[in-house]
């Protein structure tokens, strides 16, 4: 084995194989962030065209002093991830003696820093982060403060739009044993006009291809691809059909990209999906919850609306 072969990701090397090798080419968005990928998501959330995080933020500002009384106090928030700082400090402001915060992610740096933070922030909270991957089964760690109380989770930003219906359905079926009776504050983006949905994967700024097109040189870095992010396009458009928005990188040209000891090849126009973002109507996404075993207690979304906020509990 040569030298740059030993730091190669062989799992993430299988799994992106793989994924080429299928009749539509596929990448998974998890290879979106390396710290050049997250740094970019965290400019798509400040851009004009992008109204999810802003509007979700909306939600938790109006609606968070009834979210903290339905929530209730001495809560014990298990966070699915632990991306936008700003989020859980909205809904740790409403609660009322909050006890704990557990945050669950599957990159330990994240969830450090994620960890840190809160933990300076709120000096009578008991911070608990968790390593691992939130849609397996999973226990989560011995500790006192956790010991017979009520779980509340957290999964804001729309990210289980990311999810194939199917997949969104199991993993709801996963945070309900996780959270082993507790409730679940949920974010999903709704359904609406195209034009909004397209602009906002389409900004003018170019943010969002930039940060689609990054996928190419993190993925030479980490498994030693030779993709030349020159020859590929971003493209994103909204699939009524599906109610989802699409993200792919389209060949402009005929091409060969070397992966591993394989190669694969690309005809011009050929694209590789690198996302889903699905958007939901009220009902539909309430019977998405139901059919994993949850009812929706209540739902509260901006003026709009364009953005919905669930609490969920096990039905
Ligand atoms: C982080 C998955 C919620 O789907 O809107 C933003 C990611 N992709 N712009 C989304 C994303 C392109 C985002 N989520």
């Amino acid at each position: 084995m040569s030298q740059s072969e030993t730091s190669i990701d062989q799992h993430a090397l299988a799994e992106v194989l793989e994924g080429l090798r299928q009749p539509q080419k596929t990448i998974s968005p998890k290879y979106f962030y390396d710290a050049r990928g997250s740094d970019l998501f965290e400019q798509i959330t400040r851009l004009d065209a992008y109204y999810p995080t802003r509007t979700e933020m909306g939600i938790l500002r109006n609606s968070g002093p009834e979210i903290g009384k339905v929530i209730g106090p001495d809560a014990i928030i298990v966070e699915f991830g632990s991306g936008n700082s700003e989020k859980i400090h909205l809904l740790l402001d409403v609660l009322d003696r909050p006890r704990a915060y557990v945050p669950i992610d599957i990159s330990a740096e994240h969830m450090e820093a994620a960890a840190a933070g809160i933990d300076a922030d709120y000096p009578s909270l008991t911070v608990i982060p968790v390593a691992g991957d939130y849609t397996k089964p999973m226990h989560l760690p011995g500790h006192s403060a956790l010991d017979g109380a009520r779980l509340t989770g957290f999964f804001p930003g729309s990210t289980i739009g990311n999810f194939p219906p199917e997949e969104a359905e199991a993993f709801l079926v996963t945070a309900r044993d996780i959270l082993d009776g507790g409730d679940l504050l949920i974010g999903a983006d709704l359904q609406k006009d195209p034009a909004v949905l397209n602009l906002a994967y389409n900004d003018p700024e170019g943010v969002t291809a930039a940060f689609n097109l990054n996928m190419l040189p993190h993925l030479n870095q980490l498994i030693g691809t030779d993709f030349d992010a020159g020859a590929f396009e971003h493209h994103a458009f909204y699939n009524e059909v599906l109610g989802r928005i699409e993200m792919h990188l389209v060949s402009q040209a005929a091409q060969i990209v070397h992966i591993g000891g394989s190669a694969v090849s690309f005809a011009a126009d050929e694209t590789i999906h690198t996302e889903s973002s699905h958007k939901y109507t009220l009902e539909g996404f309430a019977a998405l919850a139901a059919r994993a075993g949850w009812r929706t207690a209540q739902t509260w979304c901006d003026a709009k609306p364009w953005f919905s906020l669930h609490l969920l509990t096990p039905a």
